[in-house]
């Protein structure tokens, strides 16, 4: 069956649930649309990989944020505008996919309008404190009444949603699946990218992450504070304006007297050479990760993540096994995992094999693509469409 699928995403700019949106809508990119409420570089990805893509600039909806209290006329405006604009899209299509909550908000009322299933991507661990009540609320009521099927990140995701009061009978886990990026030839090898960082023969400890307060840096710099000649790669950007945070974490690590030992790269494309090129990579967030699509990405690069242990991370990996798991904010958990490692060779070596393995086997790309499919499919099925309709009443008739 052919589903000719229109995704709907409130942001332009490359996040984790971007990046698998990405994948999906590539592989199945002759029967679908990428709808976005704004500009931004993930239209430039898009086009890239021969997606076609429509912009809905929705205006006052971006000003929402995790904790906004009841919207204003204004945003009300703007979504009411959007939604009617995505509806009129939806016309040609079976099923709308709403890969954010502020996507749900918009396709859940075009979904409605014009009698098209919809299916809510649910990439955020929907709970307080990290999100307003109002916030939760809103998602929950939409996703009960007008998603078909919400496809949850983690388990940890899918119950967050359904101890909120989601509908625990739409929903369903579905991990990501990141493919083994084939090493380009032309890509410099990790002594050479270390090299030209100025890293060559010190210990080096990664973070592949946007900067931001619960992704936990601080914990890391903590961490590394007590390891001397250890040195700290930090990779990403602040890129939903937590400024505040990265001032905050430069001034921590001055404090510390580190500045020759922790290095903002800063937003990077060559996130796999980088990755080649560490030791080892921690993901240290302090609120509870959906996923962390990082942690497969290092699996993949033959390292064994230490992460802290919370939300769906557990779930990706077995401490001790294909990973390190530490309790969240506790540096000196991590500490310790990063101390012994640094005099462990064998154990890095054996837990770095096991993780690339288990990333293959449960995390691969093809798996993720055709699962999402599948329940796109089943949604669109799931209530008539107008033109389906149509259909089964001559069936009938
Ligand atoms: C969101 C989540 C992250 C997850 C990604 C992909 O960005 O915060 O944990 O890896 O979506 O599902």
């Amino acid at each position: 069956m052919t589903v000719r699928t229109l995704f709907l995403n409130h942001s332009a700019t490359m996040g984790g649930a971007e990046f698998g949106l990405l994948d999906i809508a590539r592989s199945v990119r002759d029967t679908s649309l990428v709808v976005l409420l704004e500009d931004g570089p993930f239209r430039e990805r898009l086009e890239g990989a021969g997606v076609a893509v429509r912009i809905v600039e929705a205006g006052a909806i971006h000003r929402v944020r995790r904790g906004s209290r009841a919207p204003g006329i204004a945003t009300l405006a703007a979504l009411w505008r959007a939604a009617r604009e995505v509806g009129a899209i939806a016309a040609d299509h079976d099923v709308i996919a709403a890969n954010s909550q502020k996507a749900l908000v918009v396709g859940a009322v075009a979904a409605r309008l014009t009698r098209t299933p919809l299916l809510w991507h649910l990439h955020d661990i929907i709970e307080a404190p990290y999100f307003s009540r109002l916030n939760i609320k809103a998602d929950v009521v939409l996703a009960n009444q007008c998603a078909n099927r919400v496809i949850a990140v983690s388990r940890a995701t899918a119950d967050a949603f359904v101890r909120q009061g989601g509908d625990p009978a739409k929903v369903h886990v579905v991990y990501n699946g990141i493919d083994a990026h084939p090493d380009d030839p032309a890509a410099p090898n990790a002594a050479a990218t270390r090299a030209a960082l100025g890293l060559a023969g010190v210990p080096v400890v990664g973070c592949f992450s946007r900067i931001a307060q619960w992704k936990g840096q601080h914990v890391l710099v903590q961490a590394a504070s007590d390891l001397p000649g250890v040195h700290v790669l930090l990779v990403g950007g602040a890129l939903f304006g937590e400024h505040a945070y990265e001032r905050t974490l430069r001034d921590f690590v001055r404090s510390l007297g580190m500045t020759d030992r922790v290095h903002f790269l800063g937003q990077r494309d060559d996130v796999s050479a980088l990755m080649r090129c560490v030791d080892f990579i921690v993901h240290p967030s302090t609120a509870p990760e959906p996923f962390a699509r990082t942690l497969i990405e290092a699996m993949l690069t033959g390292r064994a993540p230490i992460a802290s242990a919370c939300g769906g991370v557990p779930e990706l990996i077995e401490s001790g096994t294909n990973g390190y798991l530490f309790p969240p904010s506790d540096a000196e958990a991590l500490r310790d995992i990063l101390r012994h490692l640094l005099v462990s060779p064998d154990e890095v070596q054996r837990t770095a094999e096991a993780a690339r393995q288990h990333a293959r086997r449960h995390f691969s790309q093809a798996a993720f693509v055709s699962a999402i499919t599948a329940h796109l499919e089943s949604a669109a099925m799931s209530r008539p469409t107008r033109r389906a309709a149509h259909r089964s009443e001559e069936v009938v008739a």
